[in-house]
Order: structure tokens, then sequence, then C-alpha cells
């Protein structure tokens, strides 16, 4: 594989420091929804499920590949950051069956249509900056690669927050109202992300949303949880917070706990929750 271009590199947005949150990612982060990503890859049958070849795109420290690994075929991981990559080598080895690529989802080294299947799991949102001029240029670059490297059809699953997830889906979303617009600003609408994945010719399947499981584990009930650091590097909203925004925040927390009101803060915040989820698995064919 041809090293990458540090323009290419650049173009990976730079607000959570992935070498740094390598270390913790794991110990607040689950693959949720891999009955949904395995579920959309068996429905093609052809091959059958247990012989695809397929490519987890931003794979962080593997979480989804060490998921799914010994049911599909051969697994493919590409990450851009070296300390997600280091974690996933870590984790499942560079063997015959699951391989890594240091590289970039805008520039797939892989030839053309060499997948059955490809997953990119809570990856769209680091894509772009928010652009006044042009909507999320990199994230329509990214699936122009898939469709390229995917084979006819084959089956592609995006795993994203809508912006009603963002602010229902999480109990601290209404704690830091500011950087939840912002993140939402990072990703496109369902209804946009849609149109990008028909413009690149997919064909839409659907919408899955797993209501019973959330993206941090039963960290995520932990009403003291944002006032460590190595759970707030779970979610890469807490990054966007001013250092003052945080410290506003920690303390907001901390009162909630001590005067007992974050039991009934967390009730209500787990009502909303359960109806709208916190990720919506958006799966097209090519
Ligand atoms: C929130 S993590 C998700 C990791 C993994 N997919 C998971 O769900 O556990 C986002 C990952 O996307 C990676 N990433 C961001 N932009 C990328 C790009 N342009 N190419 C490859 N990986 C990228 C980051 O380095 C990070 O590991």
């Amino acid at each position: 594989m041809q090293p990458l271009d540090p323009a290419t590199l650049n173009t990976l947005t730079d607000y959570e420091d992935y070498s740094v949150t390598s270390h913790s990612y794991d110990t607040t982060r689950r693959p949720i929804g891999v009955e949904v990503i395995l579920g959309c890859f068996a429905a093609t049958n052809t091959p059958p499920l247990q012989e695809q070849v397929i490519l987890d795109a931003g794979c962080g420290t593997g979480n989804y590949l060490q998921a799914i690994h010994d049911k599909v075929g051969i697994c493919h991981g590409i990450e851009i950051n070296d300390g997600m990559l280091a974690q996933a080598q870590s984790k499942l080895g560079n063997g015959s069956s699951v391989h890594f690529d240091h590289g970039s989802l805008l520039e797939l080294p892989y030839p053309d249509e060499f997948f059955d299947g490809i997953m990119c799991n809570q990856v769209i949102h680091h894509l772009d900056d928010p652009m006044p001029t042009e909507d999320f240029p990199n994230v329509k670059t990214m699936l122009s690669a898939c469709y390229r490297v995917l084979r006819p059809h084959g089956v592609l699953i995006l795993n994203m927050c809508s912006r009603h997830q963002l602010l229902d889906g999480f109990w601290w979303a209404d704690l830091i109202p500011r950087v939840v617009e912002q993140m939402a600003a990072r990703i496109p609408s369902l209804e946009l992300t849609g149109k990008m994945l028909e413009a690149v010719d997919f064909q839409l399947g659907g919408l899955i949303v797993p209501l019973h499981e959330v993206l941090q584990g039963p960290s995520y009930f932990d009403p003291r949880g944002p006032l460590k650091k190595s759970f707030r590097d779970g979610d890469s909203t807490w990054a966007l917070l001013s250092e003052q925004e945080l410290q506003t925040t920690l303390e907001q927390i901390r009162t909630l706990n001590e005067n007992g009101d974050i039991t009934q803060y967390l009730d209500e915040r787990e009502k909303r929750r359960k109806r709208v989820g916190q990720t919506t698995f958006i799966f097209a064919r090519k």
C-alpha cells in the first residue's frame, strides 16, 4: 500500500485526540447493533455471510470487528489514527482472516468491487467541519469510495446519530446544549444522507434503530460518569466544550448528585432515550 499523503491525513477533523482517547476508549464503548449489521450483510446471501469479505471503515479499536470476525469470511479494518489502529491490532492480530490498514476513508486503498459488505460505525461526524458553501464534501467522497470498492449488490451500513438522537438519546445532552448543536451540525440529516447515497447510485434499503442498547454499555448509567476524563473520552461531543464550559458542567453534575436530584433527572432522560435510541443504522445496496 502507498504511504498516505500528509494532506489526506489532515482531512481528519481533529477536535478529538484519538491518540490519547485510544487508551481508554474501550472502557466506555460497546459495539451496539451487531445483530443489525450481521442481518443486513446476511440478507444478500450470495455469497453466504460466513464467506463474505467485509470492510470496517474507521474501525477504531476494532470493537465491531471483534464482534463479527468469526461470523464472516475475511475482515479488513481501515483506520486513520495510529493509536486506535494499534489497539485494534493488539486485540485481533493481523492474521489471515483479519487485516488492518492505516489509511483514510476518503481514499480507500482497495481494488474496485473488492468487498461484499462495508460498515461505517460512528465515523461520519469526523469527516467534515460544517461548511457554509458545500454540504459534507468529505462524506460524499467517502460514499463514492465505498461504492467503488463494493461489488454489485454489496451492502453499505452507516451507523450514525440523528439530530433527534443527539438531543434525546444521551442523558447529558441538556447540560451541554451548545456543543450538542455543534455536533448535530457535523452530521448530515438522515434525509440528506439518503439523498447523498442515491446520488452515488446506492439503492436505499432502510433505517433500523436499536432501542435496547447504549453505545457506552453499563457505564452510560453512571450518574457521576462525566466527572471522569475516561468517560468523556468515550463521546467526542465532550471534546467540543471549552475548559470553562466543562468546569461549569461538571459542577452542575456534582450538584445534581449531591442534592439527590440526579435520580429524577436520569429517569426522565431515560424515558426520552428509550423513545429514540442513540444511533441509526442506514443500509443501502450497490
Ligand atoms: C467514534 S470512533 C468510532 C470507532 C469505531 N468505528 C467504533 O464504532 O468503535 C471514530 C473513528 O473514526 C476514525 N476516523 C475519523 N476520520 C477518519 C478517516 N478519514 N479515515 C479513517 N478513519 C477515520 C477515528 O480515528 C476514530 O477511530
